[in-house]
């Protein structure tokens, strides 16, 4: 539990249901927490406040994706906005001028991998040069199935690299890869990551992943191609002006490994496609005549 603490101290971005949010932690070390995520200035994208107990989220019925809304306060936005993530993408969905993106993510050695009880998490550092800017990884994690989807059709998985602002301001970017689940190939680090499922197969656990290694993956991701546009978050408060790179080419993933993933999370966990950026948002649109 106290490496769950040390971890969450240092990566405020992360959030956690409120089911393992107590199970795992008391209210002391909440607010030491919640101090620790607002001094990073990033609180905006996490739902925890010095002030206030997070709001439960789900993707289940009542406090799933179409009532997230309804839960805080604060959650306006995945009700009425109108920049809302993920989308539709398709062939002639903007891309990001080629070589515009650049990741690097050094080997690691006992790299954080946590269950989150909606997600499953890897907590590494790295760095990505992407609009201009300079960006810092905060974790990566993975949805399934995939979040977006293009010509209409969901892929298996998507895992999200998510970065704040090296200058240290509240904005966010988000490199995301979609998965395709095949007999032939995976990437060695997402072997590597995925054996230690075992470890954590229930919210609120934490285990350490020996030596992370993403070279390959890393040296791929720089020569694809990338849908690019600004959206929000895809999970309470659904906060906007997060900048998108989504990779043209998905990426593979053994079969087996993709149902230890699915089972561990133990809950699909993608929300429902938003509407067409900048148009209403799509709650209010099919509230019409109900
Ligand atoms: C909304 O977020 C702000 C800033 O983090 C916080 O002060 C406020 O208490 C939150 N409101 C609710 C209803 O949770
Ligand atoms: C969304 O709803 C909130 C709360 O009712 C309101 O403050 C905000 O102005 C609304 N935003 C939009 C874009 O309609
Ligand atoms: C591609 O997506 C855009 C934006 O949603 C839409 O306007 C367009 O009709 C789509 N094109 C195809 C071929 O589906
Ligand atoms: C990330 O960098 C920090 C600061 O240099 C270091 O303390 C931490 O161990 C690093 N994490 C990993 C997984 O390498
Ligand atoms: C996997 O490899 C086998 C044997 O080389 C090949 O026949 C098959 O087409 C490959 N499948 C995919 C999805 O690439
Ligand atoms: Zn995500």
């Amino acid at each position: 539990m106290s490496q769950l603490i040390t971890t969450l101290a240092q990566f405020p971005l992360h959030y956690l249901p409120l089911t393992m949010f107590f199970s795992a932690i008391s209210a002391l070390s909440f607010i030491h927490i919640a101090i620790a995520s607002c001094a990073h200035g990033v609180e905006w994208v996490h739902p925890f406040s010095a002030n206030v107990v997070p709001s439960t989220f789900s993707y289940g019925t009542t406090t799933g994706p179409l009532n997230w809304h309804n839960l805080n306060a604060n959650n306006s936005l995945c009700g009425n906005g109108t920049n809302q993530s993920p989308i539709l993408l398709n062939t002639t969905s903007s891309l990001a001028p080629s070589g515009s993106i650049t990741l690097a993510v050094p080997p690691a050695k006992n790299v954080v991998f946590e269950n989150l009880g909606t997600n499953v998490e890897v907590i590494m550092n790295g760095t990505l040069q992407a609009g201009n800017a300079a960006w810092n990884l905060a974790q990566f994690h993975f949805h399934t199935p995939s979040e977006h989807r293009v010509n209409f059709v969901h892929y298996e998985s998507e895992m999200h690299f998510v970065f704040t602002a090296a200058d240290g301001s509240a904005k966010i970017t988000v490199l995301a890869f979609l998965i395709q689940i095949g007999p032939n190939t995976s990437y060695p680090f997402l072997e590597d990551i995925f054996s230690y499922l075992p470890s954590i197969p229930n919210a609120g656990q934490t285990t350490q992943v020996p030596t992370v290694d993403m070279g390959g993956f890393v040296s791929d991701a720089n020569k694809m191609s990338y849908y690019q546009y600004t959206g929000s978050l895809t999970t309470p408060p659904c906060s906007e002006g997060v900048s998108w790179y989504v990779a043209t080419t998905p990426i593979q993933l053994y079969v087996n490994t993709y149902r230890n993933v699915k089972n561990t999370i133990g809950t699909s966990n993608s929300r429902y496609t938003q509407n067409t950026l900048g148009q209403m948002n799509i709650l209010q649109v099919a509230a019409k005549n109900l």
